[in-house]
């Protein structure tokens, strides 16, 4: 992977959003891959300016994942979250971006429906991801198949009391998740990794240098043969 250390997410923000607007320059109808959580608000934040001009009626996005069983109207469901960070402030069209469905009805065809509808758009060209502390990319958990797809997947007590944040308790956190497999990832063109703070630091350094390994699933990217990763000084602090 190239890495490239950045003083602060703010930078992060704008070279990642640099990459894509060229990208819709080249192919104003690309596939985004789009991550949720605190890390990538930055590149969404530093779109919004750069895209005043650019068409973007054709851009299409997949979310990297949902929880299940969570009220698509609920302010915290990714549903929610992509449509208040990223299509409304960015002016996409809502009917071109998709986050799996993790409502109980549509739960034993979800996963399958999702990989049918990326790979109908013809696959991911840019996928951003953020890490958990515990490696996760998506929410593919330690553990995780290198060739997963989309699916349901349970939560970790580490993943659910890190997203504690976002919601009133850690009770109220979802334990499962519907994400799109390791295999879906290493499937899109091209992996742009974002992580900040020194919480990261560790994950990071096992995703870029060490042994490729389920147990650190973010490892994965060193399987595929165009990875940007883009870290402040803190989560860059445990790599050599
Ligand atoms: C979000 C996702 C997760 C997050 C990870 C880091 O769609 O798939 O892998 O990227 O949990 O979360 P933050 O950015 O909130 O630290």
């Amino acid at each position: 992977a190239e890495v490239i250390i950045v003083t602060d997410p703010e930078s992060a923000g704008a070279l990642v959003a640099d990459e894509i607007v060229s990208l819709l320059r080249r192919r104003p109808d690309a596939v985004l891959g789009l991550a949720t959580g605190s890390t990538p608000l930055p590149v969404y934040r530093a779109l919004q300016p750069r895209l005043a001009g650019v068409d973007v009626s054709r851009v299409r996005g997949f979310a990297l994942d949902e929880y299940v069983g969570i009220d698509p109207a609920h302010p915290e469901s990714y549903r929610s979250v992509i449509s208040r960070e990223v299509v409304e402030p960015l002016g996409l069209d809502p009917a071109f971006i998709r986050t799996p469905d993790g409502s109980d009805d549509g739960i034993e065809h979800a996963g399958e429906d999702y990989e049918a509808a990326i790979a109908a758009a013809g696959g991911i060209d840019l996928q951003i991801l953020g890490i958990g502390t515990d490696g996760h990319i998506g929410f593919n958990e330690p553990g995780s198949s290198f060739a997963s797809r989309t699916r349901v997947k349970t939560l970790t007590e580490q993943t659910r009391a890190d997203n504690a944040r976002f919601f009133d308790s850690i009770d109220d956190v979802p334990m499962h998740c519907i994400t799109q497999g390791l295999g879906t990832i290493l499937s899109a063109r091209h992996l742009v990794l974002l992580a900040f703070g020194a919480e990261k630091a560790a994950a990071v350094a096992g995703a870029v240098e060490g042994p490729v390994s389920a147990s650190l699933p973010g490892s994965a990217i060193q399987l595929h043969p165009h990875v940007t990763v883009v870290v402040d000084e803190a989560a860059a602090s445990a790599l050599r």
